[in-house]
């Protein structure tokens, strides 16, 4: 299993670019099942997750290209609308193909994904808005078999409660129903719009998408397209964080600044200071003294639950108590017990962190166990004294691309070891 070893204490000075959105690649890659023409995907990020998706998509009889850029991907014929356990249990975002293989085959047998480490992220709302659409569900042997040899018919779905793939998944379903569907409490997120804007590119009729309100008039059939996908918020937050503690300055380019305004929000009442030198870079730099700033995950346009450790990293070096909640899922704070092994001083309590700073970080054996936590644990390793190896670091190749090279280039000391 691969290591880093991270030698901290580094200033981190130069350009970084950031990558396609991992999260917004994966809906617009469960897309192409939609139609048997070929989709042209460009700045898909060159991630495990993504990898494991081409995989799924091969399994299901895609032909997938890829070429420096990106994918093309031709479903010419579905061969078998099954995604299996084997791969739903390495990404959850497998359930992501469920609404285009019903939608497309009128049949799809997808594995229940398993527990997960931030939470147990049950599928029963995807489940009932297919239901809604008009597919029978059933569940055996592990699996869920959707059924709808008549095709779906447009409805009105109201989420209890906000999900992302969720809208997208059913959002893709919609795209083939026939008539009109109207999806109530949908997820917010760029991805989210992202995802309908291919689909708009495919002949699919959407309206609403970035906002909780979103009508899809179903199509019989739709076509090929090329999209290219939207810069990785995430990534591009986790290098602020990463600039706001050693930035000699740091330039992160290649960003959507305005998929960033609730992380660039709390950096600023935190004391952190941007430029933006054009319109797609934000510069920062380390330096001024940090101050302990309070928050609470949320839905998009709220603070991301994916940032939430990553700027809890941050807090440790920030004057002062600060308390971070998380509402979206329920164990989200494994990187908790690690940071304490670094030196810093942090007491949960249910769905909250109490973060006491300035802590002098200490290099330490560390263990990655999901893949925001390994962010922090990068962050926290790039401002402690000394060597920190990072253990499991598969979790971070899950969505961040060659993240290692991205920060030697610009002046940390990190290498991989197997
Ligand atoms: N939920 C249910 N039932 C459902 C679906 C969700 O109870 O049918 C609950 C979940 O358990 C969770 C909450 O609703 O407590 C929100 O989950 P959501 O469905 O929005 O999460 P997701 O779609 O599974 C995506 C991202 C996550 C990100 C969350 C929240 C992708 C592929 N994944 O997951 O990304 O944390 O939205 O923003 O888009 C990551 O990249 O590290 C990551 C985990």
């Amino acid at each position: 299993m691969d290591k880093f070893a991270i030698e901290g204490g580094r200033p981190l000075e130069g350009v970084i670019q950031v990558s396609g959105a991992k999260n917004a690649a994966l809906p617009v890659l469960a897309a192409t099942l939609l139609t048997d023409q070929e989709v042209r995907l460009d700045r898909i990020p060159k991630v495990r997750d993504i990898r494991t998706m081409a995989r799924l998509l091969k399994s299901l009889g895609a032909d997938v290209a890829s070429n420096s850029g990106g994918y093309a991907v031709r479903v010419t014929e579905v061969t078998s609308p099954e995604a299996p356990y084997e791969l739903v249990k390495t990404m959850r975002a497998s359930s992501l193909v469920l609404g285009p293989l019903v939608a497309r085959c009128g049949e799809a047998r997808v594995s229940l994904p398993g527990g997960c480490a931030i939470g147990a992220r049950p599928i029963n709302l995807h489940l009932a808005g297919l239901e809604k659409l008009g597919a029978e569900i059933s569940q055996e042997h592990g699996y869920i078999r959707a059924h709808a040899p008549n095709g779906l018919a447009g409805a009105v779905i109201h989420f209890d409660r906000v999900t992302v793939t969720g809208t997208e998944d059913l959002m893709m379903a919609a795209a083939l129903a026939r008539g009109e569907t109207i999806i109530e409490n949908a997820a917010r997120e760029p991805e989210v719009a992202d995802l309908a804007a291919l689909l708009g590119k495919m002949g699919a009729a959407i309206d609403g998408a970035g906002t909780s309100t979103i009508r899809i008039q179903g199509r019989s059939r739709l076509h090929g397209a090329t999209h290219a996908i939207i810069p990785d918020r995430i990534e591009a937050g986790t290098f602020l964080i990463a600039g706001a503690l050693t930035g000699n300055p740091l330039t992160i380019a290649g960003v959507d600044t305005r998929h960033l305004a609730a992380l660039i929000d709390r950096m600023r009442q935190a004391g952190v200071d941007f430029s933006f030198p054009a319109e797609d870079r934000i510069e920062v730099r380390a330096g001024g003294r940090l101050r302990a700033v309070d928050l609470a995950t949320r839905e998009y346009p709220g603070f991301p639950t994916d940032m939430q450790a990553q700027f809890l990293a941050m807090m440790t070096q920030a004057e002062g108590e600060s308390h971070i909640t998380e509402t979206i899922f329920e164990n989200r704070f494994m990187h908790v017990s690690e940071l304490l092994r670094m030196g810093a001083d942090v007491v949960l309590e249910g769905n909250q962190a109490t973060v006491r700073g300035k802590s002098r970080l200490s290099g330490a054996k560390v263990m990655a166990s999901d893949l925001r936590a390994s962010a922090c644990l990068v962050i926290a390793a790039l401002t402690a004294r000394g060597e920190t190896i990072i253990d499991r670091v598969y979790h971070i190749d899950r969505g961040y691309e060659r993240i290692e090279e991205k920060l030697s280039n610009v002046g940390a000391r990190i290498r991989r070891t197997k």
